[in-house]
């Protein structure tokens, strides 16, 4: 009986192939919105052009370094890419600390240049220039120039939103001596894993994060975007843009205009209410890593007060928000005979002591459901993306953390993509393995 009504609460979490076929439908209405430039502004999606307008040719030479900020990890590269064509690439993994997530825009910067200064005279690197992976909505005036849109994710330092952060890097690396690097290209992190693939894979068209945010780009006919110097794809000049661009989406944001009121639950409005950006970003925190374990976690809450788990425990740190990080939904779903232990130690880790087999097959369930309308939505959105790239194969890059750890997304993201297509597309998601850094040097290099 426990079990049929654990069943019943999570319903609301399946999507229906007319429901998702709808979500799809109205996600190609927002990218079209999105891209133009006198309807951005009423569109959730946006579409910003990147100026990225080629991908690289494998002509690229050179000494580049990248920084990558904004996912589960801040990165600084150097990659060198021989005469011969031979990429090596070499990173560090530096902290940023969280009252720098949330702290002042100067010292974020100021912490960037420090970790830039270390990793450069750790390996004698000077007057080598820079791509920037920075995974947050920009407006770019430029490849090098990028006005911070809004902070997303953990982020929300004082005075960089409305600004450039190209130049705010280039102003902190100025400020201190003996470094010599100048900042060519700040790019997304999605154009970065798009780029990075196409190095490899050169008839890669779509780029998507599914780790701690989850962002879309692909290549559009620079004609039909918006929103750089001209109107509509017009040069200053007034001619059409010819050839093609990275569009960055910011897919993340659908559903701010509403569009998913009927797929959110009770529990994504409490997951919403309580995060660092409430309203915004909402089909981001259905789908991705930030927020599907709390989502869980407010769940197994939920069923709980109704008494169908957890009987008689007070599941004292399973209150506190962020007690369930997703890379324990990953664990709870991996297969093999010791799933169940794994859930069970989980479980006391979170603060349920004893747990009973109906415990834990609630809390896999709960996963399971959480995690594959996360696939589900995720897929609506490439399917959308690739119809507008109007070729087959269309090969999308994914990286992230959720795509890479949880054992069954990539497949069953992989499968409603190509149901959603119907037979007439092929679609081959592709796990990027490189990280976007490489991309934003890959960039760099294309403007020697
Ligand atoms: C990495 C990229 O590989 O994937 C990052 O280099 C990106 O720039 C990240 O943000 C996304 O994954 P996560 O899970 O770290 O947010
Ligand atoms: C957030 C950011 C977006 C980024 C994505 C994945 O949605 O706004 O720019 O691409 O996270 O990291």
């Amino acid at each position: 009986k426990r079990k049929l009504a654990v069943i019943e609460r999570c319903k609301p979490f399946t999507l229906s192939d007319a429901q998702l076929n709808q979500v799809c439908g109205s996600m190609m209405r927002a990218l079209k919105d999105g891209l133009r430039q006198s309807r951005r502004d009423r569109s959730s999606v946006k579409c910003y052009p990147t100026y990225v307008r080629t991908l690289p040719t494998g002509k690229e030479r050179g000494n580049f370094l990248a920084l990558d900020l904004g996912g589960t990890n801040f990165r600084v590269l150097h990659v060198e890419i021989g005469p011969d064509g031979q990429l090596k690439q070499d990173s560090k993994i530096y902290a940023v600390p969280a009252s720098v997530m949330t702290g002042r825009g100067e010292s974020l910067f100021s912490h960037l240049v420090d970790c830039i200064e270390h990793f450069a005279k750790e390996r004698g690197l000077r007057g080598v220039p820079l791509g920037f992976t920075f995974s947050f909505p920009c407006r770019q005036e430029g490849l090098a120039r990028g006005r911070l849109v809004r902070w997303t994710k953990g982020f929300a330092c004082e005075g960089v939103e409305g600004r450039d952060v190209g130049g705010m890097l280039q102003e902190a690396l100025d400020r201190r001596p003996g470094i010599d690097v100048e900042v060519k290209a700040v790019i997304n992190d999605t154009t970065g894993t798009l780029v990075s693939k196409a190095w490899d894979r050169r008839n890669a068209s779509v780029g998507v994060i599914v780790g701690t945010g989850f962002n879309v780009c692909y290549v559009e006919k620079a004609s039909r975007v918006g929103g750089m110097e001209g109107e509509a794809g017009r040069t200053k000049e007034g001619r059409a843009e010819e050839g093609t661009m990275v569009v960055n989406t910011e897919m993340g944001a659908f559903g701010e205009k509403g569009e998913l009121e009927g797929v959110r639950t009770e529990f994504d409005r409490v997951v919403d209410a309580a995060s660092i950006h409430p309203g915004e970003h909402v089909l981001e925190k259905l789908v991705s890593g930030m927020y599907l374990g709390e989502l869980v976690r407010v769940v197994l809450l939920g069923l709980r007060e109704e008494g169908l788990v957890f009987e008689g425990r007070r599941c004292l740190q399973l209150r506190e928000k962020g007690s369930v990080p997703t890379k324990y939904v990953s664990e709870i779903e991996s297969d093999g005979p010791h799933h169940r232990v794994m859930a069970r130690e989980i479980l006391e880790e979170v603060g349920v002591s004893e747990p009973t087999v109906h415990d834990c097959a609630t809390v896999r369930y709960v996963c399971r459901a959480v995690s594959r309308r996360a696939a589900h939505l995720a897929a609506a959105a490439v399917a959308a993306v690739a119809r507008r790239v109007e070729r087959s194969p269309v090969v999308a890059a994914v990286d992230g953390s959720l795509f890479r750890h949880h054992p069954h997304f990539a497949r069953i993201m992989q499968e409603k993509t190509q149901q959603l297509l119907g037979p007439g597309t092929e679609v081959e998601l592709c796990l990027s393995e490189d990280g976007s850094g490489r991309g934003a040097a890959l960039v760099a290099a294309s403007v020697r």
